[in-house]
């Protein structure tokens, strides 16, 4: 992966004074100017979605030097070394292949001149046959009762992908009830055990490293409750406790039986780990074969990603949008707003694929990046945001350039609510990206007002949208496994790209470490009876405070 300072290409440079021209430029007039703004700034994805992103604050030259940017970076063979299994998460010497998962029919991907393509298809085969065992009511629990419950004990990429996709494929469904415990607050673990039934319930143990402290103190918590059931036997764990893992002796040491271990391994990112056996509870919970379907969406648009010329290639270009934004306009935030309540875990599900991605402040020559990285991404379910906080995208003082996702086809056909839902959807991108000037409002108002004496202008201004803040619409044909599969990998691409050019290391995370190393050294003071001195003077004050309380 080549390593530059992307404010000392050619193309930033261009970038920068081609800003100039466009940072007060409206998206009404760009949209006066050029009739063929849609059809230039769209993509059909046959069947699977619709992607317009013409209400963005770009021209043609704009992408041009965008995507002159990136070829400067190579992205083309950044992509490729991805696919390749090539070592491109350099700080922790690791290969990225989450995309290899998905390969069904490649069988030859190599990892140390060992084809990985085989252990990933023994895994998928696994998946299937333990899911359709307990899906089928053939795996029995402790005292001879079908398996009705499961619980996936995970936290970060090893409990957000598994809930984003079940919950977004709710229709999907089957008779299984699925309940996740992630948290660390024993309100958790607690309210779910309220709804489980041990004698038909499994446990999924997810955690890649099988040491993450929430996760174990939450399954050892499971563990010793379950052991305390009546007429429960040490032996009866291998009828209910499983493991993902790549630590398979961290996994027996648990007591986890063998058989009862799915492995996955070192390639594989936490928060692209869906794909692998970390998708276990998402097979149980919507069958192998619309798991399969899942990695064949994600499949294409891997395919897409790594065939498609740059300028076509429809991660690379909301990539390359999105530091256009944040390092041109300086948008700190961007808004994912999905127009489906099944998928209202999208939004948190990316939050940790883009932060703990990219928001990183050294770039690959180990200098402190002077450029923006990483955007804050955020959002919630339409219409719920519309009644909250797009008040502020209306008329505050921010830009938020937001992702619109909406399903053409609902599972859900009752009277009207569809077309209505539609109509907010494309109201309210219009309604961004052009605003309402003083002019239209006194214009509505006297045509309301027609025959009346005096038109009342006093609050008027208070009533204007300046609108221009931008937007890409998602339509997608309908929410099923093969289309949100797309979805993600789209993401998941887009990601990478920003990466890349970023000139960051999108795959690691090591930021996250510190807070649980000064946790655990906490955790020991706040063990000890005396008062505490060892720590700044808030931290000490705060923790004596709990003490004495
Ligand atoms: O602490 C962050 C993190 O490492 C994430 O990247 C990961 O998804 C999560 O913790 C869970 O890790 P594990 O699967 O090893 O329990």
């Amino acid at each position: 992966m080549k390593s530059l300072d992307p404010t000392l290409t050619l193309s930033w440079r261009k970038l920068k004074k081609h800003f100039l021209k466009m940072k007060n430029m409206h998206l009404k007039d760009l949209f006066k100017k050029d009739i063929y703004r849609f059809q230039k700034f769209s993509l059909n994805m046959k069947n699977v979605m619709l992607i317009d992103y013409s209400k963005n604050r770009i021209t043609e030259k704009t992408l041009l030097y965008l995507l002159d940017l990136a070829k400067e970076f190579d992205l083309e063979g950044s992509i490729r070394s991805l696919f390749q299994g090539k070592y491109i998460n350099v700080t922790e010497n690791k290969p990225v292949l989450h995309t290899a998962l998905r390969n069904f029919n490649k069988t030859e991907i190599f990892v140390k001149h060992e084809n990985i393509s085989i252990k990933i298809n023994e895994v998928l085969l696994k998946i299937k046959n333990f899911s359709s065992q307990i899906i089928k009511k053939k795996w029995t629990g402790y005292t001879g009762k079908y398996i009705k419950s499961i619980v996936n004990i995970g936290i970060g990429g090893s409990h957000l992908g598994p809930e984003m996709v079940i919950e977004s494929l709710t229709p999907y469904k089957n008779h299984l009830n699925i309940y996740f415990i992630s948290n660390l607050d024993g309100s958790n673990v607690t309210e779910v055990l309220k709804k489980i039934n041990f004698e038909s319930t499994i446990f999924l143990i997810s955690s890649k490293t099988f040491t993450t402290e929430e996760t174990i103190t939450n399954a050892k918590t499971v563990k010793n409750l379950f052991l305390q059931q009546p007429n429960v036997l040490l032996s009866d764990i291998s009828k209910h406790f499983f493991a993902i893992s790549m630590n398979k002796k961290e996994v027996i040491k648990f007591g986890i039986h063998k058989e009862n271990f799915f492995p996955l391994w070192d390639w594989v990112g936490g928060r692209y780990s869906l794909w692998s056996s970390m998708g276990l509870s998402i097979a149980l919970s919507v069958g192998y074969e619309n798991f399969s379907l899942l990695l064949q969406g994600a499949h294409d648009m891997d395919n897409h990603f790594l065939n498609t010329p740059l300028e076509k290639n429809i991660p690379v270009l909301l990539g390359l949008i999105s530091i256009w934004y944040s390092n041109f306009f300086c948008a700190e935030t961007e808004g994912i707003f999905v127009y489906d309540q099944y998928m209202h875990v999208f939004s948190r599900y990316l939050q940790q694929a883009y932060m703990e991605s990219n928001g990183k402040r050294v770039d690959r020559n180990k200098n402190i990046v002077s450029w923006q990285t990483g955007a804050i991404i955020w959002g919630e379910p339409g219409t719920n945001g519309q009644h909250s906080f797009y008040q502020l995208l209306h008329q505050g003082t921010k830009l938020v350039p937001s992702d619109f996702i909406i399903p053409i086809k609902t599972h859900n056909q009752i009277g009207d609510h569809h077309i209505k839902l539609l109509s907010h959807f494309f109201a309210q991108t219009r309604a961004l990206a052009f605003g309402k000037s003083l002019k239209e409002l006194l214009n509505q108002k006297k045509d309301i007002q027609i025959n009346k004496k005096k038109i009342n202008t006093d609050f008027l201004i208070y009533q204007e949208c300046p609108g221009n803040q931008p937007t890409n619409s998602f339509l997608l044909d309908e929410i099923t496994p093969y289309t949100l599969g797309n979805l993600i990998a789209l993401y998941e691409h887009k990601i990478f790209t920003q990466g890349v050019i970023l000139n960051i290391y999108s795959f690691d995370q090591w930021g996250v470490e510190l807070g649980k190393e000064v946790a655990k050294d906490i955790l020991s003071t706040l063990k000890m009876n005396s008062l505490c001195n060892s720590y700044d003077s808030s931290t000490n004050a705060l923790i004596n405070f709990y003490k004495k309380s």
